[in-house]
């Protein structure tokens, strides 16, 4: 399929669908007229293929209470041989409705109120909320700025560990919001670290399948320091838009963890599995990679216009290289004083985005841009932020 059918065919208008990006803008911004390029999902259908899958379902009517489709494991271990080609085992996964909320579990399951944990902002945002609404000790190593990308602080990063007794490390791989695909090479330094002084690593991968390089998942890697202290968690949702039917993965490798995991779930969390989340996810993961490919080139697309279009008319937003996610991290210091992008941004040219202080208290002179939407809304965007300067003028 052309990107040109790709959009068409997979385009959709979602006003008035109920959709938190554009029917929530009055509650979550304040103003209903803004053009939405927030909260990461997507202006595409899931495949067709899943679509229908979905729709056999429902015209049966019946949504009792359900087992794992039978051809699910066969399904999610060949996309991952496929797409990841990580050692990835039947044993290790356990089912959740969403990353976010595995995160809590996790931190929940394997550390005390009091212990301290440790995210590398800028990050994804409910990190922080995950660590400081359960009372553990939020601990910090920034990402460090090196020209237009970002890299880990591995000095910094030891050091916070060793003073404040780091129990568990959230590693968010791609990153969001600095678009980063990790290097082995990077991934492999913070795992032996962690290994170093036995700290947990809680790998977020929901990103994993949305990359422009490849992609080394933590799990490929800690076989060589010990997988024991590692622990993997990811999503069909991003990847194929299906965030509200609340189906994701945890990976657990080690069988000591995995007992203290079933043990604590015992106690703690009843919930059944989403019949549909996990029908949607089997099919996607057996038909859906040339949407993938198709849906990558949109987005990659969408990033060279943003480039080339900002690049040329509004040089003072730096935008850096996008290895990994839909998500794109615009740095707008040289346009605006802090203090007013949101002024600039919102007010004036009426986009909803992603503050940068919401990752970071240090990145408020940044934005976040969704890409995973139609061409016409990321150029009606660029016109919007360069209309406002020549306002300004
Ligand atoms: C790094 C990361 N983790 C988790 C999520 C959300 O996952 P879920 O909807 O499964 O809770 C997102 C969504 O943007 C994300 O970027």
């Amino acid at each position: 399929m052309t990107i040109e059918t790709f959009i068409a065919t997979y385009g959709v208008n979602r006003k008035q669908t109920d959709s938190l990006k554009w029917d929530a803008l009055a509650e979550r911004y304040g103003d209903a007229d803004l053009l939405p390029l927030w909260v990461a999902d997507m202006e595409f259908k899931t495949p067709h293929s899943v679509v229908a899958a979905l729709q056999e379902r429902v015209a049966h009517g019946v949504f009792g209470y359900s087992n794992v489709p039978t051809d699910y494991f066969a399904a999610y271990a060949g996309w991952q041989a496929r797409h990841e080609q990580t050692p990835f085992q039947k044993e290790w996964l356990f089912f959740s409705t969403g990353v976010v909320q595995s995160l809590y579990d996790l931190i929940a399951c394997f550390t005390e109120v009091g212990d301290a944990i440790l995210i590398q902002p800028p990050v994804y945002y409910p990190f922080f909320n995950a660590i400081v609404a359960q009372d553990r000790k939020l601990v910090t190593s920034n990402l460090i700025r090196q020209g237009a990308t970002y890299q880990m602080n591995l000095t910094d990063f030891e050091q916070k560990i060793e003073q404040e007794h780091v129990k568990a490390f959230i590693l968010c791989s791609p990153h969001n919001p600095v678009g980063r695909v990790w290097q082995p090479a990077e991934l492999m330094a913070i795992l032996e670290i962690c290994q170093r002084h036995q700290v947990l690593v809680i790998a977020d991968e929901i990103h994993s399948d949305l990359v422009f390089q490849p992609f080394t998942s933590t799990a490929s890697l800690a076989s060589a320091t010990g997988l024991e202290n590692l622990i993997v968690v990811n999503a069909p949702s991003k990847t194929f838009n299906l965030a509200s039917l609340l189906h994701s993965h945890i990976w657990i490798p080690g069988a000591k963890r995995r007992g203290t995991y079933e043990e604590w779930a015992a106690r703690h969390r009843q919930t059944e599995n989403s019949s549909l989340g996990q029908l949607a996810a089997k099919v996607a993961y057996e038909t859906g990679d040339q949407w993938l490919e198709n849906l990558l080139q949109v987005i990659q697309q969408n990033y060279e216009y943003v480039k080339n279009c900002l690049g040329t008319a509004l040089p003072e937003i730096k935008i850096g290289p996008l290895e990994g996610t839909y998500l794109l991290w615009l740095d707008l210091t040289d346009l605006v004083p802090a203090n007013e992008v949101k002024t600039y941004v919102q007010d004036q040219a009426k986009l909803a985005v992603d503050f940068g202080e919401w990752f970071s208290p240090e990145t408020k002179n940044f934005i976040r841009l969704n890409l995973a939407t139609t061409p016409n809304i990321i150029q009606e965007a660029c016109d919007r932020l360069i209309a406002e300067k020549g306002e300004r003028l």
